[in-house]
C-alpha cells in the first residue's frame, strides 16, 4: 500500500508536534478549546512566533478582544518581541469587531494575506464572533465560509473557542455552547486543561481528532513558564501492528 506523504505544519511546540505526526496538517482548520487561563493565546502566539523565527512562514493574529495591546504585551513577557517581525511585514496583528460582517472579514483577510504571504492565521476568541448569532445554523454557515476562504487562500488556520466544559465527553445533551459545532467542521480539535487543582502539573493537553493523522490520543501533561508552552516529550502509545 502506498501511503500518501502528508504536508505538515508544524507548530515549533516539540512536545505538540510529537503528538502528531509534526505538527498540523498544512491548510486544514483546526480548533483550540479550553476554560480561562488555560493557555489557548500563549499557544497562538507560540505558534506564530515559531513559524516566524524557525520556519520563516508569515502570520496574522485576528483578535476579536476589546485590546490588542494586552496580548502584545503578553507575548513579550515570554520573550516575544513582535514588534520587529511586525515592522518587517513577517507577523501581522489585526483587532475586528465582534460585529464585523462576515462580507467585511472575507475582504479584509483576503487582502491581508495576499499583500503579506501569510502562511499561519489564528482567530481568537472566534467565539466572539458567534455572538452574533442566535442560530448554530448561521455560525455554521459563518465558520465554514471563513474557513473555506482560508484553504483557498493556502493558510493553515487556528481557531480559538472558549469552552469550560473542557471534553465533550462530559457534555450532556442541552449543554453544548453555540460554538461546540466548531469541533463537529474542525479538522483538529485540540483540548487545553487547567485543573488549578494539582499544582504546577495541573496542565494538559490532549489532540481528541486530527484527520489524516494516527495521533496520540491520551491528555500530556504541559506547562506554562517564562519562555512559553512546553508539552512533556512523550512516546506515543502504539496501536496493533498488523502481520506483515
Ligand atoms: N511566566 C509564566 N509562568 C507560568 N505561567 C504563566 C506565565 N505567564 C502566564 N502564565 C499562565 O498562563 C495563563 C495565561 O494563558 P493564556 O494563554 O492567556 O490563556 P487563555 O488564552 O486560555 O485564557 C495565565 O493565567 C498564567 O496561569
Ligand atoms: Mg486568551
Amino acid at each position: 500500500m502506498v501511503s500518501e506523504v502528508i504536508d505538515r505544519c508544524p507548530t515549533g511546540i516539540v512536545g505538540f508536534d510529537d503528538l502528531c505526526k509534526g505538527g498540523f496538517v498544512r491548510n486544514s482548520d483546526n480548533l483550540i478549546v479550553g476554560g480561562p487561563g488555560s493557555g489557548k493565546t500563549t499557544f497562538l502566539l507560540q505558534f506564530l512566533w515559531r513559524g516566524a523565527t524557525q520556519y520563516n512562514e508569515n502570520g496574522l493574529y485576528c483578535s476579536f478582544e476589546p485590546d490588542i495591546i494586552d496580548t502584545l504585551n503578553d507575548a513579550m513577557a515570554y520573550g516575544w518581541d513582535f514588534s520587529k517581525l511586525s515592522a518587517e511585514g513577517k507577523i501581522k496583528f489585526m483587532r475586528f469587531s465582534p460585529q464585523t460582517s462576515i462580507d467585511e472579514l472575507k475582504k479584509e483577510l483576503t487582502k491581508m494575506i495576499a499583500q503579506n504571504d501569510i502562511k499561519r492565521i489564528c482567530f481568537d476568541p472566534i467565539s466572539v464572533l458567534a455572538l452574533n448569532f442566535s442560530d448554530q445554523g448561521k455560525i455554521r454557515q459563518t465558520i465554514f465560509e471563513l474557513s473555506s476562504l482560508m484553504k483557498r487562500l493556502k493558510v493553515t488556520t487556528v481557531f480559538v473557542d472558549e469552552s469550560l466544559e473542557g471534553d465533550m465527553g462530559n457534555a450532556k445533551d442541552g449543554d453544548w455552547t453555540k460554538t461546540d459545532i466548531l469541533r463537529f467542521l474542525s479538522d483538529s480539535v485540540t483540548v487545553f486543561y487547567e485543573t488549578g487543582i494539582a499544582g504546577v502539573g495541573d496542565r494538559a493537553v490532549r489532540i481528541s481528532k486530527m484527520r489524516r493523522t494516527a495521533h496520540e490520543r491520551r491528555a500530556i501533561g504541559m506547562e506554562i513558564r517564562d519562555t512559553g508552552i512546553e508539552i512533556a516529550r512523550v512516546v506515543m502509545a502504539q496501536g496493533v501492528v498488523p502481520n506483515q
